[in-house]
């Protein structure tokens, strides 16, 4: 457990390691140890590293890094996940879409994180009345679990471009047919913010067919996980998407939104800019540093018109540099305190 102090932007930081999934599997045989939740709770942010692997891919559900995961978002009851999807100019290139359709998409999804059928009961492994292995989840959400998400939904939408599309499946879904009516019903206590609903499958179409018809997005658990990969995509790469889950009470916890990609583990190729962009959200939403964060995203920024590029984000005209040396130019544009170009 490394335990580093030092002094940045005025702000004395104290960081702790401890582990969490593959390595809390290795070396305490739990993917969450009880210290390690212990730890978080007693810090003000927690970072937290990409998890997964194909060394634990075959481990019983209790014994895989995501469930240390999900452990970890319940017991922080980090409820609220924001996850900004935004077309850099400086990357709109490389998203798989037409110019005009990615440049300017600016986009958050509001995830609900601890709910759903992620958490739901009953859930498990069974068999039907014809003798077959079945397995089954169940989707439920209480009425307090949707307005506390749509309220922090809303709020953000409030601080962006105020229009906030709910997404839901409530054609078939009771749950979204609960979802649908508790956001509806807060909504005049926001009447400075534009509400609508969306299917899910439209939904997914919609952010392919016109992205920028959407300011905040706010939806369940599964829908968010699903909709946000499909979000990152608009910008050119997962590896740029960066993430904030909050709640009532303790610390956040920020990570990248992409997993461990474990197909290219060990080959320096991997984008360290979500996780990057990431600890800007920790210092803005976590700590409240809006300015060390500005200097971050301002870095980062800085590096891309500096022509710096991992694999996922390269095009044409370019720098193609491994994760350690764009680590190291971000570095270089934090210290040099450039403004974006
Ligand atoms: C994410 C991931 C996780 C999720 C996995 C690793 C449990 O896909 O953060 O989006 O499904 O929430
Ligand atoms: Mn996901």
């Amino acid at each position: 457990m490394a335990s580093l102090c030092f002094f940045s932007a005025g702000i004395e930081f104290r960081f702790r390691e401890v582990p969490v999934g593959g390595a809390a599997l290795d070396s305490t045989g739990v993917p969450l140890p009880d210290d390690t939740l212990a730890a978080a709770k007693e810090s003000d942010a927690i970072l937290l590293g990409a998890i997964g692997g194909y060394k634990w891919d075959a481990n019983e559900k209790h014994l895989k890094p995501e469930t240390g995961l999900l452990q970890l978002r319940a017991g922080l009851g980090v409820f609220a996940n924001l996850r900004p999807a935004t077309v850099l100019p400086q990357l709109v290139d490389s998203s798989t879409l037409k110019k005009e359709v990615a440049d300017g998409v600016d986009i958050m999804v509001v995830r609900e994180l601890t709910g759903g059928i992620y958490f739901g009961k009953p859930r498990g492994f069974g068999s039907n009345d014809r003798g077959e292995d079945i397995g089954f989840n169940t989707e439920v959400y209480a009425a307090s679990e949707i307005d506390r998400i749509a309220r922090v939904a809303f709020e953000v939408a409030r601080k962006r471009r105020g229009k906030l599309c709910s997404v839901d499946k409530a054609n078939v879904l009771e749950a979204s047919m609960l979802w649908r009516k508790r956001v509806t019903g807060l909504a005049s206590e926001f009447p400075d913010v534009e509400l609508s609903h969306m299917y899910v499958d439209n939904a997914a179409m919609q952010l392919i067919r016109n992205p920028k018809q959407f300011d905040t997005i706010v939806t369940n658990n599964i829908f968010g996980d699903i909709l946000s990969d499909e979000a990152s995509m608009l910008t050119g790469s997962i590896g740029m998407l960066p993430s904030a889950s909050i709640g009532d009470l303790g610390p956040g916890l920020f990570e990248p939104i992409h997993g461990s990609a474990p197909d290219i583990a060990g080959q320096d190729k991997a984008n360290p800019l979500a996780t990057v962009l990431s600890a800007a959200m920790l210092l803005r939403y976590g700590l409240g540093e809006e300015e060390a964060a500005k200097r971050i995203e301002a870095a980062v920024i800085n590096t891309l018109n500096r022509g710096f590029r991992t694999g996922d984000i390269f095009s044409g005209g370019t720098t193609l540099v491994g994760c350690k040396q764009m680590g190291e130019e971000v570095l270089r544009s934090v210290e040099s305190g450039k403004q974006v170009a």
